[in-house]
């Protein structure tokens, strides 16, 4: 029945909660199901796959996120911040190896303020690159100035839509808030990335489906999920599980709903399974999210154990990943990779 179900989700790109719950419990299916999730993204998305160099310009934290290494209670990591004309920088040399498109990612950390950002941003856009932000939650105000200073497109994981989960994670926190901003950042004209975290503590498959169909709602343009990964440092280190199947099946259930859609093979697959990133791509990914900061900087931007690439340069990841892509017959995009709608 499941066989039936992955097949209707591959022709009409819908499925309720129960199907989808159906297929999240059902360990049987999963070749099937990533296969299905590998010949949409095929279909809609082609063999290019676009890289996006992250720069994590700071790790400091105001938020308190009870599963995060960056949260401010921890008093057991250095904490860094990189000056604007350092940052752009990076951006610059990322274009010298070819990457047409990055993302500013950060802490959510006051020290920026909007003129800061707006000079860090119109900077950069002079590159002719696509920019992505990665800053957490701002106002609206905030988010229209950025816009206007060129940003394209900003990443925002909802992390669950479970709300009593997500409050009790995230003290402090308020999820209409997290909800709000996604809403801004569509109506400014921003292409909005979300996503989730897999396997947190007391949370359902009932509202991993949920967070599905959360995506397909707001009709995300970017998704990108990852297994939940215990760090020491927070207060969720016993926390153990190994996520990383569900997480890819929850990837190749939002390439069946969301076909069009650009979804990453992200660090923290790759981070529980050293081919994680390849198996993603073959499973519906058509993104890989690079990180570009260099030196120290990468090993102390800890958001969870075991990230991959802390010791590399940005050159060598370069390298690396189009080796990778290129040994599964797929091609580096030379294209900025906004979304296309398709449906
Ligand atoms: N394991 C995996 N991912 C995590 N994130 C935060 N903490 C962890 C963890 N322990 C993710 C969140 C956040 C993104 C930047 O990192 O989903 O949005
Ligand atoms: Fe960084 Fe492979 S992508 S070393």
């Amino acid at each position: 029945m499941n066989i039936k179900l992955i097949e209707k989700a591959e022709k009409s790109h819908n499925l309720n909660k129960e199907e989808l719950i159906s297929i999240l419990k059902d360990s049987s299916i999963d070749k099937i199901l990533f296969e299905a999730a590998n010949r949409v993204r095929e279909k809609y998305m082609g063999d290019e796959v676009h890289l996006r160099g992250i720069i994590e310009f700071s790790n400091i934290c105001k938020r308190d996120c009870l599963y995060c290494g960056l949260r401010k209670s921890n008093d057991n990591i250095k904490r860094y911040r990189l000056m604007p004309d350092e940052i752009i920088d990076l951006a610059k040399k990322a274009v010298g190896y070819g990457y047409k498109s990055i993302v500013l990612q950060s802490g959510e950390d006051s020290y920026y303020t909007v003129d800061m950002l707006k000079y860090i941003i119109s900077s950069i856009k002079k590159l002719y690159i696509a920019v992505t932000l990665s800053l957490g939650e701002k106002s609206l105000e905030e988010y229209k100035a950025y816009k206007e200073s060129g940003a394209d497109r900003y990443l925002l994981r909802i992390e669950t839509t479970n709300k009593k989960l997500y409050e009790d994670l995230d003290p402090g926190m308020i999820h209409d808030n997290r909800k709000r901003c996604l809403r801004d950042l569509k109506y400014l004209g921003y292409e909005v990335g979300t996503g989730n975290l897999v396997g947190l503590p007391n949370q359902t498959i009932e509202s991993i489906a949920d967070d599905i169909l959360f995506f397909k709602e707001i009709d995300a343009d970017m998704i990108g999920l990852g297994p939940f990964i215990p760090n020491e440092d927070t207060p969720l280190r016993d926390f153990k599980a190994d996520n990383f199947t569900m997480s890819l099946k929850v990837m190749a259930l939002v390439r069946l709903l969301l076909p069009d859609s650009n979804v990453p093979a992200t660090t923290a697959m790759e981070s529980l399974n050293r081919n994680g990133r390849i198996i993603a791509l073959s499973s519906g990914a058509n993104v890989v999210m690079p990180n570009i900061t260099e030196g120290e900087y990468r090993k102390l931007y800890a958001i969870y154990p075991g990230k991959i690439c802390i010791n590399d340069t940005p050159n060598q990841c370069w390298n690396c990943i189009n080796g990778k892509i290129a040994s599964i017959g797929r091609t580096v995009s030379k294209e900025l990779g906004s979304r296309k709608k398709a449906i």
